[in-house]
């Protein structure tokens, strides 16, 4: 069966919904679903959904409405498009994403994409809409087919690769545990090989994925059980990857080989995204999360130690229930200790179904609207001012993406600040040393120094 159909995917939220998105479409590749950027001229459109705040479950809604007008005039002319919702939404509140769109053909969470085939032959079959949202992740890995350059797998010389889904650790903001379910590490042969796959479709950099990434622990084919250490210098040792990088961790998870790994392992880049929410061990020990401000502060110390100029990210919550100014001067000052070279934050949102959602002490838009702003006042500072000490520097940059204007391309420095430059076009996907000449607020510019 060689017929063409167009299949849309649009991805929201995190870098683990961006790989789904990639793998989804090698599952459909074989049943002749080729990819379109234009939601108007797909056969199928897939939602790739995200559930972490109100604001990113709503935008699905409405995206919903807008495609269902694209369904009916389809229906009008004899045609049909298949609408799917996929992904953390989809998990969380499935019944409800039909009850609300009741024109969606298929639902179906994180867990359940290598079962779109089936879904899609059953609609076909004209049975209603599929809802699939069943949990065991090691049942998917094994049946998804490896990822390909026409996916998205490897986007420029950039490639992304789970190595493990879900989270036991249950912080009373978040839905994950409840999105993605229990922790699950894939076995670290597969890892290696999809890594050495990836190598060859052209990737020079991956970023190693998971909800929780540094709680790896792979169980190897002699018994033995991998951390997340020991899977990097594997990674750099046996399979090429000039690069390598990992999101998102938690700080309670970072051991000592990891840490080590830092110091040790030239492909391992100088850049961790560690978030840490708050500053103050009160609102800490409420959100459930397994570490103090001060653990953090030695952590950091660490990694320092290991790895002098390692650049360091997070993700702070603003508001979170019964927060108070002094708590929130307390993260204000985290920041100032540790200097971040760029980060996410957000007001606490509500997520039903966690813990947090029912705490007294709820606090008010406005006053979390206030802090918001000045703990983003404070990073971008930090951001600003970081980017402009790399101005003099020598980087090794990977060109990736072309720029805005002709003859420019854009990469990533070793510390994930995106880097403009004018090179020569065969320059794309190499990894090229630059000098620094600008700092701006997110980004660098920089000049080639032997083209
Ligand atoms: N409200 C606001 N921010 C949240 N995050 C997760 N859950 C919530 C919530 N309920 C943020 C955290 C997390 C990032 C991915 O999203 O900072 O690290
Ligand atoms: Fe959510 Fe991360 Fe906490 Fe897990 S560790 S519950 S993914 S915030």
């Amino acid at each position: 069966m060689a017929l063409t159909k167009k299949l849309h995917i649009k991805t929201y939220g995190c870098q683990m919904n961006v790989y789904d998105s990639g793998r989804m479409a090698d599952v459909l590749a074989p049943l002749g679903y080729t990819q379109t950027d234009a939601p108007d001229d797909a056969d199928m459109v897939i939602l790739n959904t995200c559930h972490i705040r109100e604001k990113a479950a709503e935008k699905v809604y409405s995206e919903l409405g807008r495609l269902n007008l694209l369904k009916r005039r389809r229906q009008k002319e004899g045609g049909d498009v298949v609408l799917a919702v996929a992904g953390c939404v989809a998990q969380a509140e499935g019944e409800e994403v039909l009850r609300r769109a009741p024109y969606v053909d298929m639902v179906f969470g994180p867990q359940a994409y290598h079962t779109l085939p089936e879904m899609v032959a059953r609609i076909s079959r004209a049975s209603g809409a599929q809802l699939n949202t069943d949990f065991p992740s090691e049942i998917k890995f094994d049946h998804l087919p490896e990822p390909t350059r026409a996916s998205g797998a490897v986007d420029g010389a950039s490639a992304f690769l789970t190595v493990q889904e879900g989270c036991d650790r249950f912080c009373a903001f978040c839905v994950v545990p409840y999105t993605r379910g229990a922790e699950y590490s894939r076995p670290p042969a597969a890892v290696l090989a999809e890594a050495q796959h990836l190598r060859d479709l052209g990737a020079r950099e991956v970023t190693l994925l998971g909800q929780n990434v540094n709680s790896y622990h792979g169980a190897a084919d002699d018994g033995s059980e991998w951390r997340l250490g020991r899977l990097i210098a594997e990674i750099a040792e046996h399979t090429g990857i000039e690069r390598i990088r990992y999101t998102t961790s938690y700080p309670a998870d970072m051991d000592d080989e990891l840490i080590a790994a830092h110091g040790r392992i030239e492909q391992l880049m100088p850049f961790l995204h560690l978030p840490v929410q708050s500053g103050s061990d009160r609102v800490l020990k409420a959100m459930n999360r397994r570490h103090g401000a001060d653990d953090y502060r030695r952590l950091v110390e660490r990694l320092r130690t290991a790895r002098t100029d390692i650049a360091l990210s997070s993700d702070f919550i603003v508001g979170f229930p019964g927060e108070t100014d002094s708590d929130f001067e307390a993260t204000l000052a985290l920041v100032r200790d540790v200097s971040f070279v760029q980060a996410y934050s957000f007001k606490y949102s509500p997520r039903p179904g966690t813990p947090a959602a029912e705490l007294d002490g709820q606090i008010e838009e406005k006053l979390k609207e206030q802090r918001l702003a000045r703990l983003q006042d404070l990073l971008n500072t930090q951001q600003r001012d970081f980017n402009e000490t790399c101005v003099g520097r020598t980087m090794d940059v990977l060109l990736d993406r072309p720029g805005r204007l002709p003859g420019q391309m854009v990469g990533r420095s070793p510390y994930m600040q995106p880097v403009h430059a004018s090179v020569p076009e065969n320059m794309m996907g190499q990894i090229a040393r630059l000098t620094i000449e600008a700092g701006h607020a997110n980004s660098l510019a920089g000049r080639i120094l032997c083209p």
